[in-house]
Formats: structure tokens, C-alpha cells, sequence
């Protein structure tokens, strides 16, 4: 019988000798030690002998039971403590600089148009004000004088919010609401531009269902619409360079009367001699790019917003902010902007 517990003594040394970590031990243990352990086996088999060798034989037992539980123990200490010299082994100079240059982010090309808008017309005397972008459908259509028919507020071209009480929400299709978020809660004089994004169903090269624009409102006692030629020709000069033409062309807005579609003369085909554009791809000859809507404010949308159009004048535009960014970076197609190739990104430091 001790025979067979030095055996399974020897076993287990030799076992515990070729584990290599925390769960082989533990298979060792439950092997020998485990309630059905073959150790624990040998145990029972106390019965069989004669009452005078039983005492001896117990003795023998615990004796290589605490043996046992102390080989694993101590397998386990110089596996623990190996994995530590391994792990300090490892030597990694910490003070090494790295072998990349870290990359820093830009900001947004589009950002960085709107922010030099925003100051280009800071300069003028401009104030920046933001509106939300889902809109209470009374200040995207009705209050800027849009009658309740207007092709405008079709599925087709606006995304309509599921309502959840009375209040009827759009995801605002133009910047202009800020014009009457800012006269509702300001008396004249006003001067305030309002950039931001803005949302149309709309998708194809030169579309994207998002896109951006920038207000300007100017509201006082006998404001004209040379100021508003003066104002766009002077953003045009700082933005685009000095002396480049500018030129209001007649078309319609409900909430302006009258309006117009602003132009600015061809950057692109710009004789150095004559100052004159002679035509290219980017203007499609015409030597003109269009580059905003605009108007003197309509005598129906200064009352529904209480202001008296017998007192006051004031004019608007509304330009397309994507469209600066790819006029002065030269971005031929707008979802470049929006894709967020980083390749693309990267070309735009600041
Ligand atoms: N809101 C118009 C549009 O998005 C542009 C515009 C603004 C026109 C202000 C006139 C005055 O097309």
C-alpha cells in the first residue's frame, strides 16, 4: 500500500514537471488530490487492512498528501516567478522617441470656409447667429411668405419630421428661418449672418441631401439694394481677390421683393491684363458663377415677424457655403467634402 503512495507520488512530480501553467496544475490537483483523485482513491482502501498496520498507513497517507499539496505549491511559485523574469526579460527602452511622427487633425475644409466668412463679415459689421436645424415648418416655409401650395414643401424636396404633438417640423431646406428667428426676437437695426447646414432631398454630383449655406440679413431705415451689391462685392473681393465683378440678375423668392440670383465674375479664366474673364470649363464660358439668392426682404414677411415695412428696409442673401469651398480650393465634385477620405482631407492644413 505505501508502495503504491510513493508511486503516485512519483507520478505527480514527474506531471508537475512537464505543466506549464495555472490550469495544468489545477488538472494535476484534481487528478491526484480531487475527490475522485487517485490518491484520495488510496485512501478508502484503509478498510482492507489489518486494525495494527492502520495507523502506520495513515500516517504514510497524510504524509505524502502534504508532500503532494506542497510540490504543487511549489510548481506553481517557480512557474509564477519564471513569467516574471520573462516579463522583466522584456526590455523596452521607454525613453526611445517613436518611429512615426505623430499625425495632427485639420480642421474641416468647410469649417474652414465658414470661419473665414464669418470673419470676412465680422469686419463688416456683422453679427453670427445660429438657428436648429429641425425647424418649425412656420419659420422654414410660412412666415417667409411661401403659400401653403408652394412646390417647395414637397416630399419630393423636403424631409419631413414625424410629428409628435401639433407642431409641424422640417429639416430646415435653407438658412433663411434665421432671418425670422432673429427679427422676431430683435428690433432693427440688424445685420446678422447665419451659417450652417441645411437639408434637401436632393443627391447627385453636384447635390447632397446636406449641404451648407450662410445667411445675411440687414435690416434699418433706408437700407437699398446697393448696399447689398456693395456688401456681396466687397465679400467677393476679400474671399475670391480684389476687383472681381459681381452682378444681380433678376429671379424669385417668395419672402424677397425683388430678387435676385448673385453672380460673381470667373476666377478661373481671369486675364491678369485686362481683369476680364474670358470663359472656362468651371463658368461654362459664360464668365459669371453663380453664387447666391437674394433680395430686399418682402413687406409680408417683415409683419409676420412685427416688424413695419412703412418704417423699415432690409435686404438678404443666402450663399452657398460648399460652393465657396469648392471654388476657392478647386474641388471639382461636392461629396468629396463629405466622404471623409482622409487622403482628401489631409490636403486641406490650417
Ligand atoms: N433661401 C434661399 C435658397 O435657399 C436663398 C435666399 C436667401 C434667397 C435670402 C434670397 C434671400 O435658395
Amino acid at each position: 500500500m505505501s508502495d503504491q503512495l510513493s508511486e503516485q507520488l512519483q507520478q505527480l512530480t514527474e506531471e508537475l514537471a512537464r505543466s506549464e501553467d495555472a490550469d495544468a496544475l489545477y488538472e494535476v490537483r484534481v487528478r491526484y488530490l480531487g475527490k475522485k483523485g487517485s490518491i484520495t482513491a488510496l485512501r478508502r482502501q484503509m478498510g482492507k487492512l489489518a486494525p495494527e498496520d492502520r495507523k502506520a498507513f495513515g500516517q504514510a497517507f497524510n504524509a505524502v498528501k502534504v508532500e503532494a499539496e506542497r510540490a504543487i505549491e511549489t510548481r506553481r511559485d517557480a512557474l509564477v516567478s519564471a513569467a516574471r523574469e520573462a516579463d522583466l526579460a522584456r526590455h523596452e527602452d521607454l525613453s526611445m522617441p517613436g518611429a512615426h511622427e505623430r499625425e495632427l487633425g485639420t480642421l474641416h475644409p468647410i469649417t474652414q470656409t465658414r470661419r473665414a466668412l464669418e470673419d470676412i463679415f465680422a469686419r463688416m459689421g456683422f453679427a453670427v447667429k445660429e438657428g436648429p436645424h429641425i425647424e418649425d415648418e412656420r419659420y422654414n416655409f410660412d412666415k417667409l411668405n411661401f403659400q401653403p401650395g408652394h412646390p417647395a414643401r414637397d416630399m419630393q424636396d423636403t424631409f419631413f419630421v414625424r410629428p409628435r404633438s401639433d407642431a409641424r417640423l422640417v429639416l430646415r431646406t435653407h438658412t433663411s428661418p434665421v432671418q425670422v428667428r432673429t427679427m422676431l426676437a430683435h428690433e432693427p437695426p440688424i445685420r446678422v449672418v447665419a451659417p450652417g447646414t441645411v437639408f434637401r432631398k436632393d443627391d447627385d454630383a453636384t447635390h447632397s441631401p446636406m449641404f451648407h449655406q450662410l445667411e445675411g440679413l440687414f435690416v434699418d431705415r433706408h437700407v437699398t439694394m446697393a448696399d447689398l451689391k456693395a456688401t456681396l462685392y466687397r465679400f467677393v473681393g476679400e474671399f475670391f481677390g480684389e476687383g472681381l465683378n459681381v452682378r444681380l440678375r433678376p429671379s424669385y423668392f417668395p419672402f424677397v421683393e425683388p430678387g435676385a440670383e448673385v453672380d460673381m465674375q470667373c476666377p478661373f479664366c481671369r486675364e491678369e491684363a485686362s481683369g476680364a474673364s474670358v470663359g472656362c470649363g468651371l463658368c461654362k464660358g459664360t464668365t459669371w458663377i453663380e453664387i447666391a439668392g437674394s433680395g430686399m426682404v418682402h413687406p409680408h414677411v417683415f409683419e409676420s415677424c412685427g416688424i413695419d415695412p412703412e418704417r423699415y428696409t432690409g435686404w438678404a442673401f443666402g450663399l452657398g457655403l460648399d460652393r465657396m469651398a469648392m471654388l476657392k480650393y478647386a474641388v471639382t465634385h461636392l461629396r468629396l467634402f463629405f466622404d471623409g477620405d482622409v487622403r482628401f482631407l489631409e490636403q486641406f492644413p490650417c
